[in-house]
């Protein structure tokens, strides 16, 4: 079981309303993009529901619990994952579940080698690409115990080519578990490619502006990112971040 609720989150800095009576649900194995323009408070409302700020006033719980200012509810992966530099690939990755109990070492390996990290589970964090990291972060997030995973633009740094890869591992990893995702991204292709729903942001202060059912079935091909229908889209969606 596993459905988040966010319920009229309102959220300022200093004297700046960054969130505007957010609300939105997702449910249990559902795999949600929340959709907005860079600086719109994507991240600040990961970092509300990760529990690192309070919310002004509202409430998020996590399956009919109150979480507001809890730490540890959600795997909550921000935009640049920590590694601890001192623990091997192998150690940083069972780190989530670690804490809550005996951590499945041999899950784990299998893991590291989808994500094509085989060779690199006694390595240190600094032996590593910035691409190759984010993975083990990922990969870290999906063998923690908690059934509800937050990520904060996990590809915006990667270049085209290695983002579609991400995209499609990310996908078949995801279908194996299907535990409930929140994924952030400013990216309107890639919130179409990979979410059951798209939740839209407006900006300046942020409020839901529309929620899109994604028609797309999965398991999902990359051919589908050329197809009329998806382009389509595409281009709706893009209309609706551009009027503000
Ligand atoms: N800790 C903070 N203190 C003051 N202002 C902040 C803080 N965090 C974010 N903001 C402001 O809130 C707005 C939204 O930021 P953010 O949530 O990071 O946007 P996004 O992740 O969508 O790019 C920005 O104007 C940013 O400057
Ligand atoms: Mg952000």
């Amino acid at each position: 079981m596993s459905e988040l609720v966010v319920k009229q989150v309102t959220k300022s800095f200093a004297n700046k309303k960054v969130l505007d009576d957010v609300s939105f649900t997702i449910k249990e194995g559902e795999f949600v993009s929340l959709l907005g323009p860079s600086g719109s408070g994507k991240s600040t409302l990961f970092h509300l529901i990760g529990g690192l700020y309070r919310p002004d006033t509202g409430t998020f719980y996590l399956d009919g619990e109150r979480i507001n200012g809890k730490r540890g509810a959600i795997s909550y992966t921000p935009q640049s994952p920590s590694l601890f530099p001192w623990r091997t690939i192998i150690d940083n990755v069972v780190l989530g579940a670690e804490i809550f109990a005996k951590p499945d070492v041999d899950q784990a390996r299998a893991m590291l080698k989808k994500a094509g990290l085989a060779d690199y589970e006694d390595a240190y964090p600094h032996h590593l690409s910035g691409g190759m990291r984010q993975r083990v972060a990922f990969v870290r997030s999906l063998l923690s115990p908690q059934s509800f995973i937050c990520l904060d633009e996990p590809f915006s740094a990667l270049d085209e080519f290695t983002r579609l890869e991400m995209q499609k591992w990310l996908l078949s990893i995801w279908e194996e578990n299907r535990k409930s995702v929140l994924f952030v991204t400013h990216n309107i292709e890639e919130a179409i490619y990979l979410s059951d729903r798209i939740i839209i942001l407006s900006n300046n202060p942020a409020t839901v502006k529309r929620e899109i059912q994604v028609p797309f079935e999965r398991p999902r091909q990359e051919a589908l990112l050329l197809t009329d229908e998806f382009l389509q889209w595409k281009r709706d969606i893009y209309q609706e971040l551009r009027v503000f």
